[in-house]
């Protein structure tokens, strides 16, 4: 049997497909490269010494999609495929919902269609919004998004909600909080296209000098050191969880709806000035840093509760920031490398 990872060659799926692979699942990739680049999938095979099927198109092109579901018997689903910056998703709100959403509609008619279960979606701590109390744990209330990018999330949440309880199927629905990091062999990490939005990579890009300085977004937030926190996880921790996730729902024969929702975290708050600091440590570099104001629509703090994905998926991060921020410079070497 076959999984079916969209986004695979991506940043969270490309790592994920490494550790699936690494289990010995059969992996079939469709991605359009819209957020990624061939040699992705070169590098995975490096790692693994495996190759996975690679399908590159656009998933909203349903024809196509069908004719994998006819030629690899498909098991289950991880659905990293989406559009992810939220400034962007601000100004191209119809676009947004188009990929994020049709992608998913139209796996789910095969699945619907071909009796398929297992289905494990891309979610994100975005769905809490500026929780009341830390930590977030699952039951904590969802509040309306900011972003049209948060509402793909919580529309997305919904949408395999109804379809797990209509077609008896299983679905995992996974919250990332802050993903960082590459993999360890430097082979594989997070694609710096255009200006970073995301606070590791800026800071990565600064470090190398392709950025003057990081602008740190406020420090007149209620928190210890006055910038915001929160909770930055290990991409390769998170991969696994992937894994973890999946086999406890292949693992249930039984033929009622499951809907399984998880936070993905370390637990544990750091601050930006804290992730600063570390990456300057682990490097032995400088980030050169100027205080800015309050960026639009960020909130003060957000760190998981982890212990339902620790008691159930018998899974936890425990890679340290530091140890994190050591393999975000490495990858760094490794792209300044290859454009020389
Ligand atoms: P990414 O952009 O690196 O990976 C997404 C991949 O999907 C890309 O390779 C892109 O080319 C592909 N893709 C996008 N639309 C497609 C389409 N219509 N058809 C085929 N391929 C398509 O993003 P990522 O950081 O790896 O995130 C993966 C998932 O996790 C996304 O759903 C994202 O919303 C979610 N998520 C990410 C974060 C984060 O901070 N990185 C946090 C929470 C949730
Ligand atoms: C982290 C902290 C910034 C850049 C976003 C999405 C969220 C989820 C994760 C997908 C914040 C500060 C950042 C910079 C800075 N993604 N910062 N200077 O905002 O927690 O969440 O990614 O689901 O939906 O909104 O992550 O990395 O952008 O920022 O000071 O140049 O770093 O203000 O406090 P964020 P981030």
């Amino acid at each position: 049997m076959a999984i079916l990872v969209t986004g695979g060659l991506g940043y969270i799926g490309s790592h994920t497909v490494v550790e699936l692979l690494n289990n010995n699942y059969e992996v079939v990739i469709v991605d359009d490269l819209s957020n990624s680049e061939k040699f992705i999938l070169k590098n995975i095979e490096e790692i693994t010494g495996k190759k996975p099927v690679f399908y590159p198109f656009d998933l909203k092109r349903k024809e196509l999609l069908a004719q994998v579901f006819d030629a690899h018997p498909i098991d289950g689903c991880i659905n990293f495929a989406a559009s992810k910056a939220v400034g962007e998703s601000q100004l191209k709100p119809v676009d947004y919902y188009e990929n994020n959403l049709f992608s998913l509609i139209n796996i789910l008619q095969e699945f619907k269609q071909r009796g398929i279960s297992n289905f494990i979606f891309s979610s994100s701590c975005t769905v809490y919004g500026q929780a009341d109390q830390m930590p977030i744990d699952e039951n904590t209330p969802l509040k309306m998004p900011e972003s049209v990018y948060g509402k793909t999330k919580q529309m997305g949440e919904e949408i395999l909600t109804d379809f797990a309880k209509a077609y008896h199927r299983k679905v995992s629905l996974l919250r990332y909080f802050n993903p960082i990091g590459a993999h360890p062999s430097a082979k594989i990490g997070e694609l710096p296209i255009g200006i970073p939005n995301n606070l590791v990579p800026y800071v990565m890009q600064t470090a190398a000098g392709v950025r003057e300085k990081l602008s740190i977004w406020g420090d007149d937030y209620p928190t210890e050191d006055g910038t915001a926190v929160r909770d930055y996880i290990y991409v390769v921790d998170l991969a696994k969880a992937h894994v973890a996730a999946l086999k406890k729902l292949m693992e249930d024969e039984s033929n009622v709806a499951t809907i399984d929702i998880f936070n993905l975290g370390t637990g544990k708050g750091s601050s930006v000035l804290e992730v600063v600091k570390a990456f300057e440590t682990a490097n032995d570099v400088k980030v050169p840093y100027q205080i800015c104001d309050r960026r639009e629509g960020d909130i003060t703090i957000a760190f998981a509760n982890v212990d339902k994905a620790k008691e159930e998926l018998q899974w936890k991060s425990d890679t340290s920031l530091e140890e994190a921020l050591k393999t975000v410079w490495e990858w760094q070497k490794y792209l300044k490398n290859r454009n020389t």
